[in-house]
């Protein structure tokens, strides 16, 4: 049996990772918790794995953690991973994702051990990416276009820099966009399927909020992602770093005509000037052929069926919580969406005539929706859910504390009521 330690193990990534470690049968799980982190991604294995009670920011705690696991295997996913955070909290985004992993490595170091350690990047990094440069692979430049940006080529390069240095035998991935079953709501895929299940569900009008549609990424399913870690480990050279993507993008415009017509009920589309970034990555779509020819790895899993996991998933969740938070179905039936019914909200631009599943709009919200209220749960104006360790809060603004793209935040400290 080998120890594996993964850091962010109640995030989106790292919980999808233990799943698959565990189900490997030859590894010991670890992961990192802090008191405040929540565990509902995590329920379904928690007696499974071990927790070990760490805060990655407290260097005693890391030191203590290392010590006691004395991992064989580490999968450092923990950070604060939603990039329109760190726009309202860029210092605390730096300190998070460098500092945690910092302590990560100087732990390593006072331990004495030699654990293989995967690092989870991000094509984030690669920030403005011109039409002729794409598809991009570990060779293309680094032109980051937001603090979590740097603060992922600051990990990145404190990887290379500790092997070089010290000979920490650290793999790099950088991943490109994954979804897939409990992605955090923040995050664009999720935030568009959890919309449509409320919507299907009585409790929001038929309006899909979206930000920029123009931007093209590159979807992998985090289940593909999880086993491109181990691989990573298993057969990686460390000191090097590696793509994972599918070599595919879509332009978000289709994920959200793809997920719409998945859907039971006409929904159309509205821009929400919250949801649109200081600056964006208008492209990301990589080039993973180091990885492949290095590990044999290749994605197995398409798009569509992510999608409809995730739809499902939010379905099930959507329909699980409405009754504990006291939902009412303010917008008619789920099969009568179109009928909506403005009298409970007040809101006069539910409009069952303006119902199309394809018209984008500019027409941005009227602020005080239902959807923008506490019904709803910030399947509305603005990104919103904050909560610092999965976006999962009540807040509204756009989107602080959403951590959970690479695993847990390290810290959170920010909730999602700043406003
Ligand atoms: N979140 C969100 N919400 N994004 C939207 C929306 C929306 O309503 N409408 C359009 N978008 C666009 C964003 O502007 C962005 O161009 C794209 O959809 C994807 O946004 P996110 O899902 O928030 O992901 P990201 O690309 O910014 O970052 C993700 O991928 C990185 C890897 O490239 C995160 O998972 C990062 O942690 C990860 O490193």
């Amino acid at each position: 049996m080998v120890r594996a330690l993964v850091t962010g193990i109640t995030g989106f990534a790292g919980s999808h990772l233990a799943e698959y470690l565990l189900n490997r049968k030859d590894v010991e799980v670890y992961g990192t918790v802090r008191w405040r982190s929540r565990t509902e991604n995590i329920e379904g294995i928690r007696g499974r794995i071990r927790l070990v009670e760490c805060d990655l920011m407290d260097a005693t705690a890391v030191d203590q953690a290392v010590q006691k696991v004395r991992p064989d295997l580490i999968f450092h996913l923990a950070a604060q991973s939603f990039v329109p955070t760190s726009w309202l909290a860029p210092a605390e985004t730096l300190m998070n994702n460098i500092l945690g992993e910092l302590n990560l490595f100087e732990a390593v170091r006072r331990a004495g051990i030699d654990p293989l350690i995967q690092i989870a990047c991000s094509s984030e990094e690669y920030g403005l990416v011109h039409e002729d440069e794409v598809p991009i692979n570990e060779d293309s430049p680094l032109r980051p276009q937001s603090p979590y940006a740097v603060s992922k080529i600051a990990q990145d390069f404190l990887g290379y820099q500790y092997f070089r240095s010290y000979g920490l035998r650290v793999v790099r991935t950088r991943t490109f966009n994954h979804t897939g079953p409990r992605r955090g709501e923040v995050f664009v895929t999720s935030s568009f399927a959890k919309q449509i299940a409320e919507i299907e569900h009585g409790l929001a009008e038929p309006v899909l909020k979206v930000g920029n549609l123009d931007a093209r990424r590159d979807f992998t399913d985090v289940r593909d992602v999880v086993r491109a870690y181990w691989l990573a480990l298993e057969r990686g050279e460390p000191g090097e770093v590696y793509v994972i993507a599918s070599g595919r993008d879509y332009r978000i415009s289709e994920v959200a005509e793809m997920l719409l017509a998945m859907s039971t009920v006409p929904i159309r589309i509205e821009q929400d000037p919250s949801r649109m970034r200081p600056s964006d990555v208008p492209v990301l779509l990589g080039d993973s052929t180091k990885f492949r020819r290095r590990t044999g790895w290749e994605p197995l899993i398409p798009f569509e069926k992510t999608l409809a996991d995730l739809l499902e998933y939010w379905r099930a969740r959507v329909a699980y919580e409405a009754p504990r938070r006291g939902s009412r179905r303010a917008y008619g039936s789920a099969t009568n969406a179109t009928n909506a019914d403005s009298a409970d909200s007040g809101d006069t631009s539910a409009s069952a005539s303006t119902s199309t599943r394809t018209s984008a709009s500019t027409n941005s919200s009227d602020g005080n929706s239902v959807g923008d209220s506490s019904i709803a749960s910030g399947a509305s104006g603005g990104e919103g859910e904050g909560g610092g360790d999965d976006g999962r809060g009540r807040g509204r603004g756009h989107g602080h504390g959403g951590g959970d793209g690479d695993g847990d935040a390290a810290r959170s400290g920010s909730g999602g009521n700043r406003r």
